[in-house]
């Protein structure tokens, strides 16, 4: 007779239970970024919104950020670290394909008992992360997910690209996701477009490899008309079949977090999704730049601790980048 499988179930519903983040201390203007690209400030901050931001220290790593931004969400969780049935790391600047971040993360977090992955879907990648969370609690893989974003761009940016140097950054952000009986992250609407992947990629060419302290990195290749046109096209169309799938409307959003990616492609959506003045807006991109798969949880967790936006709104979420993958759903905030 073939064996019986016992299946597994978990809660109902997933929920954020609390969001931390880093910001690396050493802040960076426009003007110093111009003594290596042929550009000005007042450019910079015409065309992405950006007037500083913040550069991670060389000895820093992206697991260093993680941790930091991780230690912050799970001690406001009140979850302890051997609760933790899994950690996801969103990035694509952790500088080995293995071992995974994650694994150090969980590690240096005492998340003994936790899998622990990456997830490369670039900008996409925390939305990516906040839907995989949630499968996992419903289908009882893990109680309680530590989710995080994390870059530190400045080691794969050519610093004298002009496409590139002024807008990446470094930061990181995180969340507890874990089990709740009501609906509080909504279905995700998520998928890429392989056929723009030279869009924005780490170029292949061994011509274009630079030495970066001793180690070799691919450089960061943007198309940034390329990207910025498929962003306000496309991703107005995804922000409203999340917000559809969800059952809410523009009108009764507390906050709106788009990724961070340029204030230009930010105010692009707003007037294409129509959202009402009274809903708060993320724009940390002016003080923290675009930092890829961070850009969400350090935004969401800036408008909360400002007051800006209250505990337990809704709060429509968009990540959309290299890939190009893009991922968006509706969710309550900590
Ligand atoms: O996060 C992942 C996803 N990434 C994005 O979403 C980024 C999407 N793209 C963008 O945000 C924008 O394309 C950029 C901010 C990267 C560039 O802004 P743009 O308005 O698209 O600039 P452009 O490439 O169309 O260039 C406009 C002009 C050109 O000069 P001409 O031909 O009009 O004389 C460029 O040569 O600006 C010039 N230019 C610059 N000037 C000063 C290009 N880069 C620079 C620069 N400083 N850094």
């Amino acid at each position: 007779m073939t064996a019986r499988i016992t299946g597994s179930t978990g809660a109902p519903y997933a929920r954020i239970m609390s969001v931390g983040s880093y910001r690396p201390e050493r802040v960076v203007t426009n003007d110093e970024v111009c003594l290596r690209i042929d550009s000005t400030d007042e450019w910079i901050r015409e065309r992405s919104g950006i007037v500083e931001r913040r550069y991670a220290a060389a000895d820093e790593s992206v697991v260093d950020l993680a941790v930091n931004a991780a230690g912050k969400a799970l001690a406001a969780s009140g979850v302890a670290p051997d609760q933790v049935g899994f950690v996801l790391v969103a990035t694509v600047t952790h500088p080995y394909p293995t071992p995974s971040a994650a694994a150090e993360v969980a590690f240096r977090l005492g998340a003994i008992n936790a899998g622990a992955t990456d997830i490369s879907s670039a900008c996409a990648g925390f939305c990516y992360g906040l839907a995989m969370a949630q499968d996992m609690i419903r289908c009882g893989s893990a109680e309680y997910v530590v989710l995080v974003g994390v870059e530190k761009l400045t080691d794969w940016i050519d610093l004298t690209d002009r496409s590139t140097a002024f807008i990446f950054a470094d930061g990181a952000g995180a969340v507890v996701v874990g089990p709740s009986q009501e609906p509080a992250i909504g279905p995700v609407v998520w998928g890429s477009d392989g056929s723009q992947l030279d869009a924005i990629c780490m170029t292949q060419s061994l011509t274009d490899y630079r030495d970066h302290g001793g180690t070799r990195f691919p450089t960061l290749s943007m198309k940034g008309q390329q990207v910025f046109r498929w962003a306000v096209s496309e991703m107005s169309k995804v922000s409203n079949q999340a917000l559809e799938r969800a059952g809410v409307s523009a009108d009764d959003l507390d906050a709106f977090i788009p990724h961070q990616a340029n204030m230009r492609i930010t105010d692009a959506l707003i007037r294409a999704l129509k959202l009402p003045a009274h809903v708060p807006v993320a724009r940390d991109i002016e003080t923290t730049g675009n930092t890829s798969a961070a850009s969400i949880p350090i935004a969401m967790d800036r408008m909360l601790a400002t007051g800006e936006v209250p505990h337990g709104g809704t709060a429509l979420l968009i990540g959309f980048g290299a890939g190009l993958a893009y991922a968006a759903q509706v969710a309550t905030l900590p």
